[in-house]
């Protein structure tokens, strides 16, 4: 019988890869992850691996764990992985799609490829996707599933605050308050945002009623969090009862939370894809479905199969 797939992770993830291994049915094995004095890092995987592995990353602050992927994928390629995996619920540099000015890198399509020479397969929630249709256009693995967090944020929300008025802070944010909103009934509206800076977003309210409304302003990413604050002090000065938040990926950069709290934001929610105190809801069933459901084909070379076909799992 073949050996039971594997799902590695990294200390900092324990609680989520704990929770995807049991879902999912993968063996758990940490990543022993040394750092030298000069800032280098060291990696130690388990001395065998299976030929199944996925690699739990979620990349928010990603700039050192890419360094983490290049060293962890090889070095699970030379320890038998025949078919990889990376799970990163969420996933990074995707919003940078496009040159917007002349001599900028365009680090999706970089940080897309990159992983791509890594690993076979790719799962992600919500991806920030604009310009390009699919992930795979974005990055081109052999099988690049998008999972989304909004349907069990609707369901939260649905719960939590029943009859609530969903309303999208942004243009790209309709997608999801479509999804949410045919799945519970909600009323919806969805503003526009011109964004001119980091922290600087000008936001119109959709003509909608909010007066008197119990408002939940749903998207997929909070950085700054100026887009959801900006939204929500609108729609508190509209007359809106309440606004609350919920979000798949809580980045929460610098002072958001304050910023959020300071706009009249009452509650916040997220999903677990990055792991932060307003989680509050768990994508890891989500993601196990899709491990289960992967087909794990790898065209490997002939030469390099016994039996000369596809490797499947
Ligand atoms: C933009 O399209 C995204 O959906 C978010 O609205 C945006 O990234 C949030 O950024 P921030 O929290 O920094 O305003």
């Amino acid at each position: 019988m073949d050996a039971p797939a594997t799902l590695l992770y990294f200390d900092d993830e324990h609680d989520a890869a704990l929770r995807l291994a049991d879902a999912a049915g993968f063996t758990p094995a940490q990543v022993e992850r040394h750092r030298f004095p000069d800032g280098e890092l060291k990696l130690r995987l388990p001395d065998a691996l299976p030929e199944r592995v996925a690699l739990l990353r979620t990349l928010d602050h990603p700039n050192e764990k890419l360094v983490e992927l290049l060293l962890a994928a090889r070095t699970a390629r030379d320890l038998g992985a025949r078919h990889l995996t990376l799970v990163a619920p969420y996933l990074a540099y995707m919003r940078q799609d496009i040159a917007f000015t002349p001599g900028e890198a365009v680090s999706q399509r970089i940080v897309g490829r990159f992983l791509a020479d890594l690993f076979d397969a790719l799962v992600t929630v919500d991806p920030h996707l604009h310009r390009v249709a699919t992930l795979q256009e974005a990055a081109p693995v052999q099988e690049a599933i998008v999972l989304s967090g909004a349907p069990l944020l609707a369901d939260l929300i649905a719960e939590r605050r029943p009859g609530a008025l969903l309303v999208g802070p942004d243009a790209e944010s309709a997608q999801w308050i479509a999804q949410a909103a045919a799945r519970h009934g909600f009323d919806d509206g969805v503003c526009t945002k011109v964004r001119h800076g980091d922290h600087a977003v000008d936001i119109e309210l959709p003509p909608v009623a909010v007066a008197g409304r119990a408002v939940v302003l749903l998207d997929d990413v909070a950085s700054t969090g100026r887009t959801v604050a900006r939204a929500a002090a609108l729609l508190l000065a509209a007359g809106a009862a309440s606004v609350d938040v919920a979000v798949t990926h809580a980045l929460f950069a610098g002072d958001a939370l304050q910023v959020l709290r300071e706009a009249g934001v009452g509650e916040i929610w997220s999903t677990d894809c990055i792991a932060h105190p307003t989680n509050a809801v768990s994508v890891a069933p989500l993601i196990a479905q899709a491990l289960r459901d992967m087909t794990c084909i790898k065209e490997t070379p002939v030469s390099t199969r016994a039996s000369g076909r596809p490797l499947l799992y």
